[in-house]
């Protein structure tokens, strides 16, 4: 089976990419599944109800989140019914939503997409580590098909949870850093990784939004209105074709498609 993984949407422009593209790449790529994060995708910053249905009615089937989860307070309502959507797993005891889900559709296997988020220059949650070893135990009783969106800062500190799941799940990809890496490979035990999906929106940006007041943060330290970029849209993540027997990783490959 092939499952297209879609790198953080941001704002407007990165939803009419998935908009436009997603329909196309599931007919070229015979794509079964479409997980997306989705943290971004409201402004920016955040998602709201609005948002996840214009993402899901483009065809994407999962959505994933980060730390902007809780940026639109409209999250909560997603939070509380919607299936299909999932924040990091290692927030503290309590948090509303869940962690993962076990994606079923007719002519595949059970499929578990399981999201968690980095402490490395980033906010204090919970060990990533320990809640992958303990949720990932739990979805292999039911299916061995199983999607990480590692949602973190570190370079190493993904490729250290990889390595620490290589030959429990199919495939992790990161995302967060919107910046798409080159590292794409298939661990000894069969798991696909690759450190970071880039992101879905305007890349002539700074990470997606306008260049001018990001540089004058950064001369200045002084608060800037950081506005969505318009230039360039691409849409990017990863295309990862698993094994639906043994739940093992046969290729990964990036995407980057200009709209
Ligand atoms: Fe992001
Ligand atoms: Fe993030």
């Amino acid at each position: 089976m092939k499952l297209l993984f879609i790198a953080d949407i941001v704002g407007q422009p990165g939803r009419r990419a998935v908009k436009e593209l997603v329909p196309r790449l599931r007919q070229q790529y015979r794509v079964d599944l479409v997980v997306a994060n989705a943290e971004n995708s409201a402004g920016g910053s955040g998602i709201t109800v609005k948002t996840a249905e214009e993402i899901f009615s483009a065809g994407v089937d999962i959505m994933t989140s980060g730390d902007h989860l809780w940026d639109q307070k409209e999250v909560m309502d997603l939070l509380a019914s919607e299936r299909r959507f999932v924040r990091p797993l290692n927030y503290p005891a309590g948090t509303p939503g869940q962690g993962s889900v076990i994606f079923e559709a007719e002519g595949l296997p059970p499929v578990a997409v399981l999201n968690l988020q980095g402490r490395t220059f980033m906010p204090a949650l919970e060990n990533p580590f320990h809640a992958a070893l303990a949720e990932v135990e739990r979805l292999r009783r039911t299916t061995r098909v199983i999607f990480v969106d590692f949602h973190a800062e570190a370079t190493s500190e993904k490729v250290a949870l990889g390595r620490m799941l290589d030959g429990q799940v199919s495939a992790i990809v990161g995302t967060h850093t919107h910046v798409q890496t080159a590292d794409e490979q298939i661990f000894p035990g069969g798991t696909a990784f690759l450190c970071d999906g880039g992101f879905t929106g305007p890349h002539e940006s700074v990470i997606g939004r306008e260049i001018e007041p990001i540089i004058r943060r950064f001369m200045t330290n002084m608060p800037q209105k950081f506005e969505v970029a318009k230039g360039r849209v691409l849409l990017q993540g990863a295309l990862v074709e698993i094994d639906e027997q043994t739940g093992r990783a046969k290729g990964i490959q990036r995407v980057s498609e200009a709209l």
